[in-house]
């Protein structure tokens, strides 16, 4: 297993580019599910979460063709409805094949995503949602096996504001019949970005960014050539960094009008942030300030960007509270913070950061994707040397971190273990 190494460095300063939204990438690919024409996507990420999804669509007949970072679809040939354990059990959002596969083949089996590292995550809204438009669905050997014969369309109040379940009804929205409305629905960009995608394929939503969207049926999606929207939770990475080393950065191919939650944080940070067309530059007025955040559904604060608040936060001065409200158990990096010297007490869904001097350098173990970026955070300010085991977790959602972060000027390599 990879690991990361990273020395004590000093402030972050340059420039980089932004990869494309994980988020936003794998619905979309699962959108070429909806249609036998081709779809050209453009801007989608080299990560591993990526190449686990194009293996699955491969393994039921989608033709898949990626050259850098631009991906060629076509559905013409799909010729089985399933996507088995061994896949999904890699990567949940396997489930966005769900609603795709029962709205133009009439049915699906898929198995369920188990839970993970942050939580049980359910997926009772997915199934509950395409019941509602008539689906008929059973839980079968652990998989979720569901038949249409076409999906109508239906009003659905979703009880949780959930990310992939609005993401699967809209896409099985797109080809029902008649009209479905989402009430409570999702408005993070990433759904708004799937929508547009599906409309430039023929689709005809509305409301999309709202809590409110509707989804006319239409009888069959084109194919159309879509560029993804820039990773809005690795720019905030990027930026906490800067913000936790006191640096001065410039970052490219972003979308600052999808991270206001995050960049008004760092402001109260003591950061300088100035946004212009596609860019964002991030400069320390002084030491950072630490920050209290509660994260919620968009637009409030965003539960992918509290662990590296974390990092930064454990070294400012004064005490601050982080409280995460989406997931159960997403405070996995407070224990290997800890061995970094922070001083973290967590009560209930509340974690109570006392800053100190400094962190030192040590071994720590990535638990799950978020939790990596504070420990690679944390490494950059840590005094020494911190090795970040497990770093598959860190390569499932951030394109050549390293490589990123050099170009920044932090000291960080990996380093290949054959032996585990
Ligand atoms: C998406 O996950 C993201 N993943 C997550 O990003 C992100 O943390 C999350 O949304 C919240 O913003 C992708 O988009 C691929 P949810 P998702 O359904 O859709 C409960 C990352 O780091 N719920 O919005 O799985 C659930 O338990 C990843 O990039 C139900 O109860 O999250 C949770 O408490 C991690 N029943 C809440 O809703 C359901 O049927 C929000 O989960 C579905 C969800």
């Amino acid at each position: 297993m990879d690991q990361l190494i990273i020395s004590e460095g000093g402030a972050l300063s340059g420039e980089v580019e932004v990869s494309g939204a994980k988020n936003a990438a794998l619905p979309v690919l699962c959108a070429s599910l909806l249609t036998a024409h081709p779809l050209t996507l453009d801007n989608v990420p080299d990560l591993r979460d990526v190449s686990t999804l194009l293996r699955l669509l491969r393994n039921m007949g989608v033709d898949t063709e990626r050259t850098q970072h631009r991906v060629r679809l076509s559905a013409e040939g799909v010729h089985q409805t399933v996507a088995p354990y061994d896949l999904v059990k890699t990567m949940r959002a396997s489930i966005l094949v769900l609603g795709p596969l029962l709205a133009r083949f009439g049915q699906a089996r898929v198995s369920l995503p188990g839970g993970c590292a942050i939580g049980e995550r359910p997926v009772d809204l997915h199934i509950k949602g395409l019941q509602a438009m008539g689906a008929r669905i059973e839980i079968a050997h652990g998989d979720i096996v569901a038949e249409a014969k076409r999906l109508k369309g239906a009003r659905i109040f979703m009880d949780t504001v959930t990310v992939t379940g609005t993401e699967n009804l809209m896409m099985a929205a797109t080809l029902a019949d008649g009209v479905t409305v989402l009430e409570n629905a999702a408005r993070e960009p990433e759904v708004a970005d799937l929508a547009h995608c599906l409309n430039a394929m023929g689709a005809r939503i509305r409301g999309h960014g709202t809590d409110v969207i509707t989804i006319e049926g239409v009888q069959a999606l084109q194919g159309a050539q879509y560029r993804v929207m820039p990773d809005r939770i690795e720019t905030g990475t990027f930026l906490v960094a800067a913000a936790a080393t006191g640096g001065d950065v410039r970052l490219l191919g972003v979308q600052p009008g999808s991270m206001d939650a995050v960049l008004d944080k760092l402001t109260e940070a003591n950061a300088q942030v100035t946004c212009s067309a596609g860019q964002i530059h991030l400069r320390m007025r002084g030491p950072n300030h630490g920050v209290s955040l509660r994260t919620a559904p968009y637009p409030a604060f965003p539960t992918d960007m509290q662990a590296q608040f974390m990092a930064m936060n454990a070294v400012a001065q004064g005490t601050t509270v982080i409280t995460e409200t989406i997931f159960e158990n997403r405070f996995m990096h407070v224990q290997e913070l800890r061995r970094l010297g922070a001083n973290i007490e967590v009560e209930g869904n509340a974690a109570i950061i006392r800053g100190v001097n400094r962190l030192q350098g040590a071994t720590v173990m990535a638990t799950d994707l978020r939790a990596s970026a504070s420990l690679v955070i944390a490494g950059l300010i840590a005094r020494g040397e911190t090795i970040v085991d497990r770093i598959y977790h860190l390569d499932r959602g951030y394109e050549k971190i390293e490589q990123k972060l050099s170009q920044l000027g932090a000291h960080i390599r990996r380093h290949s273990r054959e032996d585990s």
